[in-house]
């Protein structure tokens, strides 16, 4: 694998939306690129962008992060083949609208697998190497959502708050070791994240507050880079944090629901 840097990086979920658009930020710099996802065309077609636009080459890899022994895998693959990893994105994860009491149970135990487990796993995995190494780092993406409680979407929500919770005590364990820790929380982005959840009326509300992934994913790249540990595009998601500091808790979750359409 070749490309302008000598920096490999690792992005879940590249087969659209953030995680697509994070690769061609990372393929921009000019580092090699590990694409996965299960959409196995979607991210051929990604890896012929990036080398022509780029000149950067990309190792695919059609992965189900859903199923568990799927992070070993990846893991066992690039060791396999000498590649090894500098910067790990954990990008990939879904939602499911709904009542919790009506939703499928294992849509949503999936959905701990995908936007927690695999996460953890990869990050258990490629993390000490960076470490012993002191070079690289984790971007994860996790949501505003992470803030805030989230009845409509309750397991999805959770997920995040694990995730950022996760990686802001990573970044603390991290200190000295040279190794970056970043989670970036976007608000609504124009992806196929809707579609996915069906979440159709919420989506309605928010029209107009929708990010681009671009934007999103150049935002998230750049805090990486500059070592900030929380990142969150977008003045209006800022705001949205800001003040869900300041409401109750009472008064956030119901407004939650209101937004979510339930
Ligand atoms: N869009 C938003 O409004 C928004 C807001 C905040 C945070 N986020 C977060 O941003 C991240 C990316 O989502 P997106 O908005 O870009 O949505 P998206 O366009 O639906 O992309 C989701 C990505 O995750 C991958 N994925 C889903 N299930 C998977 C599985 N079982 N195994 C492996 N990969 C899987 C998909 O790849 P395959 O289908 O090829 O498997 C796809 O590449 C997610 O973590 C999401 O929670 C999104």
């Amino acid at each position: 694998m070749s490309g302008a840097n000598s920096e490999t990086v690792l992005v879940t979920g590249a087969s659209s939306g953030i995680g697509r658009e994070l690769a061609k930020c990372f393929a921009a710099e000019g580092s090699r690129l590990v694409l996965t996802g299960r959409n196995t065309e979607a991210l051929q077609s990604l890896a012929d962008e990036l080398h022509r636009t780029h000149k950067v080459e990309s190792f695919i890899l059609t992965a189900d992060l859903s199923r568990p022994e799927t992070p070993e895998r990846i893991f066992q693959e690039l060791q396999g083949r000498g590649i090894t990893l500098d910067v790990l994105v954990n990008n990939a994860g879904f939602g499911a609208w709904g009542l919790f009491a009506g939703l499928p149970l294992q849509r949503q135990l999936e959905m701990l697998q995908v936007n927690i487990t695999a996460l953890i796993q990869l990050t258990g995995l490629f993390l000490p190497g960076m470490v012993q190494r002191r070079r690289g780092g984790i971007l994860n993406v996790a949501s505003v959502a992470g803030f805030l409680p989230g009845p409509g979407m309750a397991v999805y929500y959770a997920t995040k708050a694990c995730v950022l919770s996760f990686t802001e005590a990573l970044a603390v364990e991290l200190a000295g070791t040279n190794v970056m820790v970043t989670v970036s929380c976007p608000g609504p982005t124009i992806t196929n994240f809707g579609q996915a959840a069906h979440i159709d009326k919420a989506e309605r509300k928010i029209r107009m507050l929708r990010m681009s992934a671009e934007a999103v994913a150049l935002h998230g790249l750049r805090a990486f880079r500059q070592g900030k540990v929380v990142a969150v595009p977008g003045l209006q998601n800022q705001l949205l944090i800001f003040l869900a500091r300041l409401v109750p808790r009472s008064i956030i979750r119901k407004t939650t629901a209101k937004f979510n359409g339930i």
